[in-house]
């Protein structure tokens, strides 16, 4: 009697799949029209950022929908004292990682790879091959920061199938710029400078735009005006149509001042099995419950 090869509820993806090292997760994968009947049920999104394939099938575990390989790993994984030296092959390098691990747990997470200074900026053409490179190491989305001249960009990469989320506010591959990691976004002008560049963001087709730290009067205002994007908030108030954090910093994993937007998931009754699986749960449940942030105290 021959026995079929591929019957087990993994042979189900297409173009090949690798075994479950782990019991297939209930939970329905993520994908683009999931996150948007998320925003369009207002049920809060989670994201978190991972670098290495463990922590990203922890996060997955626990249920984090989007996990972001951010180029924040330059500060937290090697050390830098900006993101500005994160390179391609770097980012390539820990999105395959995230990539393998959530392959080899319940994968349902939707996972962004942020795309490095200088990798998207010289042109639509340099930009699209910087996104094949981390499309390819296993992302679903690639992030890039900026706004204004951006938009041409998110166009381009759209419209070559590529999902795109932007990022607004402070965002730290231009920290020396700005003059430091400070509020954006503050005033009139800047203000509607800010709300310019999200809106023409959103009509590039951008899936997704992250603010960090933006006031949270202003985040607020965003994410009603954008209908088809939501709004991903860190340091942007309790407005916003989702939450992001850098791992480590949500761990208490951060030996110098903690910033303002920050909560320690490790501390507190919330983690119930004080586990850094029990520390994302209780950062999922927060996001979902709207408890955390709090503007009084993690906003501007
Ligand atoms: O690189 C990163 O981790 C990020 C988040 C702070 C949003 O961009």
């Amino acid at each position: 009697m021959t026995t079929p090869s591929n019957t087990s509820a993994a042979s189900a993806t297409p173009y090949g799949t690798l075994p479950p090292s782990s019991t297939p997760s209930t939970r329905k994968p993520l994908s683009l029209p999931r996150l948007r009947e998320m925003h369009a049920q207002g049920e809060k999104i989670t994201m978190l950022t991972a670098y290495d394939a463990t922590f990203a099938a922890v996060a997955d575990a626990a249920g984090v929908e989007c996990i972001l390989v951010g180029d924040s790993l330059g500060m937290v994984c090697q050390g830098l004292t900006s993101t500005v030296g994160v390179t391609l092959e770097t980012m390539r390098h820990h999105t395959e990682c995230v990539a393998n691990g959530l392959r080899r747990s319940q994968a349902t997470a939707w996972l962004i790879g942020d795309l490095p200074f200088g990798m998207y900026h010289e042109s639509n053409e340099q930009a699209l091959r910087s996104a094949a490179v981390l499309m390819q190491a296993g992302a679903h989305m690639v992030k890039l920061e900026g706004g204004g001249w951006t938009a041409d960009t998110v166009r381009f990469l759209v419209e070559r199938g590529i999902p795109v989320c932007a990022h607004l506010g402070l965002t730290p591959q231009t920290v020396h710029a700005l003059g430091g990691y400070r509020v954006q976004g503050k005033g009139d002008e800047a203000a509607a400078t800010l709300r310019r560049h999200a809106h023409e963001l959103q009509d590039a087709g951008a899936a997704m735009v992250v603010l960090e730290m933006v006031p949270a009067a202003l985040s607020a205002t965003l994410t009603q005006e954008l209908t088809h994007c939501p709004t991903i908030g860190i340091g942007a108030g309790k407005g916003t149509a989702g939450q992001v954090l850098v791992l480590h910093d949500m761990l208490g994993m951060n030996l110098g001042k903690m910033p303002k937007f920050v909560r320690n998931f490790m501390d507190g009754p919330d983690n119930r099995s004080a586990s850094v699986r029990g520390a994302m749960e209780a950062y999922v449940r927060a996001v979902k419950d709207g408890s955390f942030p709090v503007d009084a105290v993690h906003a501007w």
